[in-house]
């Protein structure tokens, strides 16, 4: 019994699959390696390069492999980029997905876990944002997963698809070995760390007039060992019969851009220089999750509640490997 993991080479992705590893999973892999890294990937993982949309593709991993299961992670995912380019990401993260789900449902593979976001919620009218909270995204970045949240859906309805979707707030951290490296690299987090290591001059903060006390945005960073952690819990939960649900995970603490950047300067004992831009396009001024369920439900356990830890585990990858 495998599971098949989009997105493997991905940030989040190769942690996991080195997670499930450790759990002594079978671990199938697919990822076209537009974002990925196949160092990152572990060595253990059968790895298939390709897009997770050819279907053809998917049949033979399907028919070389016993896949029981599926952690759907490949997608697009720069709110900014989504605003100028919609349609790569509706094709890449909404198309793509669909023929993914009709190769699963055609080989009656029905237990799947999906990266989902916060961004589905949009502007938030309470904190912190509990499941229940109305949906209306902001960009398309989030339309896009909203969209597949809604098809899979319905594809339980009429197939009897059992998904898990996991709405995570903002990924961060790293563990030992495995580090955030996106390309271009547009959080927050690495960004400070690039200029800590002088490689970058400064870092953008993209507006400080928002309704918040010291007027730049406020995020709920979870570390990314958390995020595997529960992508283990929700394949179990949905092996254990459980049926489709919806799930936050975030640590339930916000931090402004300027505590962030301010955390950072204690953790590496570095003033960090930055410097106000005008807001992007499509980013609500405050994210902050309540992940009750996910602990209640799947018995998740985030060992990271602190911001300051996750910057430590971020900033020491950056050193060690780069
Ligand atoms: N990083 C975050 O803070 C965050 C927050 C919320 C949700 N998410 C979601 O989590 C998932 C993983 O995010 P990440 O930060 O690890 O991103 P990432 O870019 O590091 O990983 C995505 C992986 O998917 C691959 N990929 C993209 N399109 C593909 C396709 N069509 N076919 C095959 N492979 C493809 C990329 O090459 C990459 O390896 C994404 O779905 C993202 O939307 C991330």
């Amino acid at each position: 019994m495998s599971v098949l993991v989009t997105g493997g080479a991905g940030y989040i992705g190769s942690i996991t699959v080195r997670d499930l590893l450790k759990n002594k999973k079978k671990v199938i892999v697919i990822d076209n390696l537009t974002n990925g890294y196949l160092d990152a990937l572990d060595k253990d993982a059968v790895f298939y390069k390709g897009n997770v949309g050819d279907k053809n593709l998917l049949r033979r991993i399907i028919d070389e492999n016993n896949i029981t299961s599926c952690i759907h992670f490949s997608a697009f995912a720069y709110v900014g980029e989504s605003v100028k380019e919609p349609k790569k990401y509706f094709q890449n993260n909404v198309s793509q997905t669909i023929n993914l789900l009709d190769v699963l449902i055609e080989n009656e593979i029905n237990k799947f876990v999906f990266s989902s976001t916060c961004s589905t919620y949009g502007e938030p009218k309470y904190l912190p944002i509990d499941e229940k909270h109305p949906q209306n995204p902001t960009n398309p970045y989030g339309w896009s997963k909203f969209m597949v949240e809604r098809i899979l859906s319905s594809y339980d309805d009429a197939y009897g698809l059992k998904f898990v979707a996991l709405r995570y707030f903002n990924a961060s951290g790293a563990d030992e070995e495995l580090g955030e490296r996106h390309d271009p690299e547009t959080h927050l987090i690495p960004l400070i760390l690039q200029v800590a290591q002088g490689k970058k001059e400064y870092i953008s903060i993209y507006g400080d007039d928002y309704p918040t006390p010291d007027g730049t945005a406020i995020r709920d960073y979870i570390h990314v060992s958390d995020l595997s952690q529960a992508h283990i819990l929700a394949l179990e939960y949905l092996f254990n019969g459980g049926k489709s649900e919806f799930f936050n995970l975030g640590n339930g603490d916000g931090y402004s851009v300027k505590q962030v950047v301010e955390t950072a300067e204690k953790v590496i004992g570095k003033t960090i220089k930055s410097k106000i831009e005008p807001k992007r396009d499509g980013d609500p001024s405050k994210l902050v999750a309540n992940s009750q369920k996910a602990r209640n439900v799947l018995g998740w356990k985030p060992k990271y509640s602190q911001l300051e830890k996750i910057i430590e585990t971020a900033w020491k990858w950056q050193k060690d490997k780069n």
